[in-house]
């Protein structure tokens, strides 16, 4: 009987909310769910801090044991006890509320792979302000956008970022952002010395942060949250609009990230655990800071590149420090992968355990070689699928648990309801390929976007009312395994960045004399998923590098696309809808396989792209 099985699922979820340390215990589990306004809520009666389930538990039971170990690219090691840590996050925490951050404050963190970045984001959880943490590689405008929607009362970024042999101005391209920033929330802007640079710092804004923090104290009384108060916004993008700021929760995210890095991974105190994700993106909030550190676990977080200064140092660092799972993307696997066996054969590799993988596809090459070569065959790959909306995995083969195989991301795990739904919204059943679905909340869910609940609503849960649509479709398997096929919304994934096709084309639509573009992924064999432009410019308008400036300028370099074609005209329907099907084929050189083009409104005009992308612009 449903109401049975459910009222087992509440006994299971109140269960695991004993994971966490709390002041006030929930005494109920799941409320709402996802028809009319997705309002959903988990423990709400609940209160805690986060950061006493992440630091001051393991400073209680085992002091001295170690919480953090991080190598900069230089060779130089930090490794943190839990009590350093749980001090270092009181200093900062100490150091903010000194700086007039509020609870429910916004602060923007902007730093690179550095010890403080997951300090920093602790310590805005201590005094229950919350982070919004911004990619170093988002351009001035990007990170403006970001700013004006979530208003941050300070940032929190550093002179300059180390990576391998570039230096990344920090501190510049935010002064940049925030004299584009249309708002005025940023009260003050710390800046944190990590290579040592002179920057310039204006007056009555701009402080260091070291001298704050050597001044502070190291004992912080952690502001006591409600569970459904914010922990953090992160922004990520979707197939239209501005990129949105996911709402993530203080109880149940909390959760769902200490559940799925066990359970995912089979991770308890004792490993050493290595996530190489920035802490700017989902992953390296889940399984870099709050996953691993509430379960007690070792993290390690390293400075640099795979291959900076040389090839295999990623390798040197998990010998070095004896990491026993590790958790990568298919692109830096490939990257790896394109080295060569003899760098990987010249290291020992003993003390992994499970690898995991995250962000994009595996395909079964990748797959292969990293359970064979890097894994020895003896380490399951964890092929992981989540989102930043879904706060944590969902689904993958639980280590030891199920059996992985290759590109497949397996089975939901415990509580997550993933069906199949047709374009009718009729459920796929036994094999079969349809868009991929969540029937029922979990804990981790983000309960919305930041300033705009409508949106929440029409983005997720308008196509399939009653369920949370992810964006992606897949096909499950003759044994119940689901395999992720891609995303069908119009978004692309370039070495793991989202991108919305959107927001390339209102940067390149900024180009002198250009009349319309479209924007698309393409299979790319290091990154993925490679972007390439297609453009109408009118005569003596812009060319394709200053299209590619425009986006390097609106979002950052890294969504700067492969190729911006000039081209006479778009292929569309007779109704005026541009054939992206098309573009994709094309761009990908499949003209074989381009099918009937007799409903489009001008035939012709494919023959004519076809020849500016083989005459290669
Ligand atoms: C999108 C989410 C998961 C956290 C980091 C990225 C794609 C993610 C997989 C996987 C195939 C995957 C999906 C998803 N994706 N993991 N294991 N296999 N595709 O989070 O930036 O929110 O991107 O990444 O398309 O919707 P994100």
């Amino acid at each position: 009987m449903a109401s049975a099985w459910k009222a087992d699922a509440a006994t299971f979820w109140m269960q695991q909310s004993a994971r966490l340390l709390w002041r006030e215990a929930p005494t109920q589990a799941q409320a709402g769910d996802f028809t009319g306004t997705a309002h959903v809520t988990w423990f709400a009666d609940g209160r805690l801090n986060p950061t006493e389930s992440c630091l001051d538990r393991h400073a209680a039971a085992r002091p001295d044991a170690c919480a953090l170990i991080w190598e900069g690219q230089d060779g130089r090691t930090i490794r943190l006890s839990w009590a350093d840590l749980l001090q270092r996050v009181c200093r900062m925490a100490n150091a903010l509320r000194e700086a007039g951050v509020a609870k429910g404050d916004r602060v923007a963190l902007h730093l690179p792979a550095v010890v403080e970045s997951v300090v920093a984001m602790l310590a805005c959880a201590r005094i229950g302000a919350v982070h919004m943490v911004l990619f170093g590689g988002f351009s001035a405008e990007g990170l403006a956008d970001r700013l004006d929607d979530g208003t941050p009362v300070l940032v929190v970024t550093a002179d300059e970022a180390r990576r391998g042999a570039k230096i990344i101005p920090m501190k510049r391209t935010m002064d940049d952002a925030l004299s584009r920033a249309t708002g005025d929330s940023v009260r003050t802007v710390l800046v944190l010395a990590v290579t040592g640079a002179d920057v310039p710092m204006t007056a009555g804004r701009d402080r260091a942060l070291g001298p704050l923090l050597d001044g502070a104290d190291t004992a912080c009384a952690p502001a006591i949250l409600a569970a459904e108060d914010p922990l953090f916004v992160l922004y990520t993008s979707g197939s239209t609009g501005k990129p949105k700021g996911l709402v993530h929760v203080a109880g149940g995210y909390m959760v769902w990230a200490s559940l799925t890095h066990e359970v995912a991974f089979g991770c308890g105190s004792e490993d050493v655990f290595w996530c190489t994700a920035d802490t700017s993106w989902i992953t390296g909030h889940t399984y870099v800071v709050y996953g691993p550190l509430a379960n007690g676990t070792t993290v390690l977080m390293y400075e640099g590149l795979p291959s900076w200064p040389t090839p295999g140092r990623w390798w040197d660092v998990i010998d070095r420090h004896g990491v026993t799972v590790f958790y990568t993307s298919p692109t830096a696997i490939r990257a790896m992968k394109a080295e060569g066996n003899d760098i990987l054969e010249a290291r020992g590799l003993d003390s992994l355990r499970v690898l995991g993988s995250v962000g994009e596809p595996i395909g079964e090459d990748a797959w292969t070689w990293f359970h064979d070569h890097v894994g020895k065959g003896r380490c399951p790959v964890v092929d992981t699928w989540w989102q930043t909306e879904t706060g944590g995995i969902m689904i993958a083969p639980a280590a030891g648990a199920v059996a992985p195989r290759p590109g497949v991301a397996t089975r939901p795990l415990p509580g997550v309801e993933a069906v199949l739904l047709d374009a009718a919204g009729v459920p796929v059943v036994g094999e079969g390929e349809g868009n991929l679905c969540l029937a029922a909340s979990w804990p981790g869910q983000a309960r919305t976007i930041w300033g705009s609940h409508d949106r929440f609503v029409a983005t997720y849960f308008a196509t399939y009312p009653g369920h949370y649509f992810t964006g992606d479709a897949a096909r499950r398997e003759a044994d119940g395994y689901f395999r992720i096929t891609g995303r069908v919304d119009d978004v692309v994934n370039v070495s793991g960045h989202r991108i919305g096709t959107a927001e390339i084309e209102s940067a390149v639509m900024r180009g002198e004399g250009v009349v319309e573009c479209a924007a698309i992924g393409v299979p790319h064999g290091l990154k993925g998923e490679g972007l390439v432009v297609f453009a109408v410019v009118q005569p003596g308008g812009a060319g394709e590098a200053a299209l590619k400036a425009l986006v390097a300028d609106a979002i950052g370099r890294y969504a700067v696309p492969e190729a911006v074609y000039l081209v006479a005209d778009l292929p569309k329907t007779r109704s005026g809808k541009i054939v992206r099907r098309l573009l994709r084929k094309i761009a990908a050189r499949e003209i074989d396989a381009l099918g009937d083009l007799s409903t489009l409104a001008d035939p012709d005009a494919v023959g004519r792209i076809i020849a500016v992308v083989q005459g290669g612009g």
